[in-house]
């Protein structure tokens, strides 16, 4: 059982508490906060007690003090408040040893989530089409999601949900006569070229738009030759996705697609035919169910018979449930397709699913600006290309001025890179919309991938400077304020982890990382001004070992936080 530090003295400080005024441990451990750093470590507040005690706060809380004793916690009274402070011994080594003893694993726990299963549709991007902002989202955010879900010890299921059923391949496929190259034919951007250019035909020429409809008709009803040209094109595109996602580290435990459910659509349509029922509107069949004013029906048919994304998202949620029963299924998808979700969750409770409930669409904001040297981003290599780009100069004129060695600037490159872009997404709240600033995003400096990974790879060198991690330390002599305020950062990554899946909200992750980092730069520095302060400070081997031990504990938490956002940690850079 892998309960973190903090939430064992927490519970520990709840369960004296709640001993003393005789009601259940949990009702008070959730009332048990952080407090204010100057104050201590652990915080409960006594106004909910004043009433039924006939007393005033404070006086509640000075009693409670003094009748509160906790092993390893130095327990005050102020004012309302009873707060908690770790005494520095055991804490420091405490935190040390469980994050050595975890290693990338620090911030798991692997039983949290026994016997659940997480499915996660993210990526999802649309086949022969171009990709658009959000489909870079999805990827970090579901990716880190999926990680962090892992971590907790869920079963997770990853579905990569192709947008691979459409009129666009009637585009495509109509287009390739006329725009297309078959010697690409299995160029996946040469693809999105044809589509862009038989998109732009169709609204100016309603005959060809017909045949782009003709053939999706075709391929609708199952029509050899047009199947077979599908299927072409969606390989292609599978292709070319899949370097990509291995550029990225990321595996998929499916990759499937919106065509997975043809020829499965009326039997959902039956389905929904008797609950809630179904009804024709303007020649389209629409969900029976009741509607806001203004809002948009569900359509499930279009008057010419062919199928739509909502009727398809039901026959998938349907499929999802029978093949992985899941506790949750979530939908990382843009905030722009929120009433589509709200609405195929409603129509699945009034289906009488009982797993409606369990379905969760998780919005994200937009990006603005992000365009390359080369023009609007059409693709997720062309911004993982330009950072690598980019970050190469540097590196080569690191390397130039003699400031870094490597036999590999070209991997070091893609890895900061790659950390760089991952990094400037994750590290926003999901649901705000960002601007993309390439000078910002790939600086070493600031709230960059590249700062975290430079944080670690710092660490890695003073453990290699000072003849690597020590296996025994005394953990006495962590008493500076930069020391302990450091093990105080580093302690929080499980709970991070915990509320970061709960809330579905990778930036807290990615924000702890920035302050651990901040503490480990501000304790570093130290050293500047006064050598007694220095990690690798001379002629007192005890004192070294010990701050050695402590940067080894912030090298496993950069690195397993780092790991858990997707980004690389190279040792070197
Ligand atoms: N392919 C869709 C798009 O690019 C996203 C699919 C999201 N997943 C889903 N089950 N609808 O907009």
């Amino acid at each position: 059982m892998s309960t973190s530090v903090y939430s064992r003295y927490r519970a520990a400080f709840a369960q004296a508490i709640a001993q003393v005024l005789g009601v259940p441990a949990p009702d008070i451990e959730s009332q048990v906060k952080p407090a204010e750093p100057a104050h201590g470590d652990l915080s409960f507040a006594t106004f909910s007690l004043a009433k039924a005690q006939k007393k005033a706060p404070p006086a509640i809380a000075a009693e409670l003090a003094r009748a509160v004793t906790v092993p390893g916690l130095e327990v005050k009274s102020v004012g309302p408040y009873v707060n908690a402070r770790f005494n520095a011994l055991p804490f420091t080594s405490e935190v040390i040893d469980s994050i050595r003893q975890a290693g990338l694993a620090y911030g798991s726990d692997k039983d949290a989530g026994t016997g659940k299963t997480v499915v996660i549709d993210y990526s999802s991007p649309n086949i022969a089409k171009p990709i658009g902002f959000h489909h870079i989202r999805t990827t970090f955010l579901g990716h880190c999601i999926a990680n962090l879900y892992r971590a907790l010890g869920w079963r997770v299921e990853g579905i990569n949900y192709l947008g691979d059923w459409g009129k666009q391949f009637g585009l495509v496929a109509v287009g390739f006569q006329e725009y297309g190259d078959p010697a690409r034919m299995d160029d996946m951007s040469h693809l999105v070229q044809v589509y862009v250019k038989a998109n732009q035909r169709a609204e100016s020429d309603p005959a060809f738009d017909e045949k782009a409809r003709d053939f999706f008709r075709r391929m609708e009803a199952g029509d050899a030759e047009a199947t077979k040209l599908w299927n072409q094109f969606r390989e292609t595109s599978v292709r070319g996705f899949k370097q990509v996602y291995a550029r990225m580290g990321i595996e998929f435990e499916h990759i499937e697609g919106e065509s997975r459910y043809q020829g499965k659509m009326d039997a959902v349509i039956e389905q929904i035919a008797r609950k809630p029922g179904v009804k024709d509107s303007q020649g389209a069949l629409i969900v029976d169910m009741p509607y806001a004013d203004n809002e948009p029906p569900v359509l499930l048919k279009k008057n010419d018979g062919s199928t739509l994304y909502a009727t398809r998202d039901l026959a998938a949620a349907e499929d999802r449930y029978e093949r992985f029963h899941f506790e949750k299924s979530l939908y990382v998808v843009a905030q722009d397709q929120a009433l589509h979700f709200r609405q195929v969750f409603r129509t699945l409770k009034e289906m009488d699913q009982p797993w409606a409930d369990r379905c969760v669409h998780v919005p994200f904001g937009r990006i603005h600006g992000m365009s390359t040297r080369k023009g609007q981003v059409v693709e997720i290599n062309q911004v993982l290309d330009e950072a690598h780009e980019r970050v190469l100069e540097r590196v080569k004129q690191n390397m130039a001025e003699g400031l870094l060695k490597t036999d590999d600037p070209d991997g070091l490159s893609e890895q900061i890179g790659l950390g760089a872009v991952v990094f400037g997404d994750l590290k926003h709240k999901r649901a705000s919309d960002y601007t993309f600033d390439w000078d910002e995003v790939v600086s070493p400096e600031g709230h960059t991938g590249p700062y975290l990974q430079y944080a670690h790879a710092r660490a890695v060198t003073v453990l290699r400077k000072g003849g690597g991690a020590p296996a025994t330390y005394d953990a006495a002599l962590l008493t500076l304020p930069e020391e302990q305020a450091l093990l105080r950062e580093l302690m929080r990554l499980p709970e991070v982890v915990k509320d970061a899946a709960e809330q579905y909200e990778p930036s807290l992750v990615a924000r702890l990382l920035l302050d651990v980092a901040a503490a480990y730069s501000r304790y570093y520095t130290l050293g500047n001004q006064d050598r007694e302060k220095r990690i690798l400070v001379e002629g007192n081997e005890p004192m070294r070992a010990a701050r050695l031990a402590l940067t080894d504990a912030v090298r496993v938490t950069l690195a397993a936080g780092l790991t858990l956002l997707g980004i690389p940690t190279p040792e070197n850079m």
